[in-house]
């Protein structure tokens, strides 16, 4: 049996990847190691928390020791590594909260990781430490024609986008220094179940469904290119068990969307859903103070990993945006937890119950 430790399992993305996991891989033991941060939410993997296969462990990458202990214990072949904090507007006001979880831990987990094997006789021999980041390491991009490739120079303008450039860098030396068998992917910006509603997509279903002001900064002109979440994890799936070791793979959908023209699509499909008459939701679209340094466009040319590992997008956007807005209707009772902070006391009532 092979062990997985993925680490924020409890968080957006981290949670579709540990669904897939252990859904998928009965034979696989999947180790969610979660802070449990403001972004961590246990109740996103209520479904599997009973599974054989799984197990969760509350613990903080930025403790080095304690992350020693743990590979010893469960001497892990593979490492997953998603736990990160997350949000642009959250690293302008706290910067340095970035650089512990996304740099120091990083690199603590990658000496972890290479402690734990070099101490066992098969060294690295199967090993595979996979580190999942984000396009917005390559900067901001001006001309509609420019995509970001694998050989894009980094050029992160964000305090998050940074912090993630610099722990992409410590994984890549990490490699060609000490030959970790690592690998790498940057993803465009996701959307799905389970997403924060800080986030552009939730906050603004959750919104409009509140008849709460739509907040649209600057002038909504800012370009994102969205992938649903379960086909991040699909990528993730073939790149951890199929990418070339030392490589990079960039993902996207190739689905590039202007704020304000998103907002107005999920404005109408809210208007369907809820049974508005159409154009109700937009009326609640208010433009807000840009963001500070607020990167134009994003837009990953993902050749890559559609030619060399055959993955391919699930979903149109149209389809995928549906989906997310009826699972946030379906689940009002996820996201009133997280909107009241109830969320927070979901660890404690699953493990008093046992
Ligand atoms: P998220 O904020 O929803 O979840 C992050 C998780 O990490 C949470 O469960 C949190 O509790 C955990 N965590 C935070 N600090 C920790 C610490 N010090 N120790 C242990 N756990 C800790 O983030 P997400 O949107 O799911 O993103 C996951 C990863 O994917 C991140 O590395 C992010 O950079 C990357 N990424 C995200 C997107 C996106 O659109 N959200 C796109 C590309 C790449
Ligand atoms: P976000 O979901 O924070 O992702 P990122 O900044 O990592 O791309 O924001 C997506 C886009 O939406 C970004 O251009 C900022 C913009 N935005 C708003 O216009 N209003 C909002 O309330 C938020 C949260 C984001």
């Amino acid at each position: 049996m092979k062990t997985i430790i993925i680490t924020g399992g409890a968080g957006f993305i981290g949670s579709h990847v540990v669904r897939l996991f252990v859904n998928k891989y009965p034979d696989y033991r999947i180790v969610n190691l979660d802070a449990l941060t403001y972004a961590g939410n246990l109740a996103n993997l209520s479904d599997i928390e009973n599974a054989p296969n799984y197990m969760f462990v509350r613990g903080d990458i930025t403790d080095a020791a304690f992350l020693t202990d743990l590979f010893a214990q469960y001497q892990p072949d593979g490492v997953i590594h998603l736990a990160a904090e997350s949000h642009v507007d959250r690293s302008i006001t706290d910067p340095m909260s970035f650089v512990m979880t996304n740099v120091v831990g990083t690199v603590n987990l990658l000496n972890a990781a290479k402690a734990c094997w070099q101490a066992n006789a098969g060294g690295f021999e199967g090993k595979r430490f996979y580190h999942v980041s984000t396009d917005e390491v390559y900067g901001s991009l001006h001309n509609d024609n420019e995509f970001f490739t694998e050989e894009t120079a980094y050029d992160p303008q964000s305090p998050y986008s940074a912090s993630k450039a610099a722990s992409d860098h410590f994984v890549r030396a990490y490699g060609n220094t000490y030959k970790l068998p690592v690998v790498l992917s940057n993803c465009s910006n996701n959307y799905g179940p389970n997403h924060f509603p800080e986030k552009l997509i939730p906050l603004m279903i959750h919104n409009i469904q509140t008849n709460k002001p739509l907040p649209v900064y600057g002038k909504g002109e800012n370009v994102r290119d969205w992938l649903y979440v379960v086909d991040h994890a699909r990528a993730i799936d073939v790149i951890f068990h199929n990418g070339r070791l030392g490589e990079t793979y960039n993902i996207g959908g190739f689905n590039e969307w202007k704020n304000i023209d998103l907002v107005h699509l999920l404005c109408r499909i809210m208007d369907q859903k809820l049974g508005r008459p159409e154009g109700t939701s937009a009326q609640l679209i208010t433009y807000v103070t840009d963001r500070a340094g607020h990167d134009l466009r994003y837009a990953i040319d993902a050749h890559k990993i559609m030619n060399e590992l055959g993955w391919q997008p699930s979903l149109q956007f149209e389809e995928g945006l549906a989906k997310t807005v009826d699972w946030f209707l379906a689940n009002q009772e996820w996201l009133n937890n997280v909107t009241s902070g109830a969320y927070q006391g979901y660890y404690e009532g699953m493990y008093a119950n046992r």
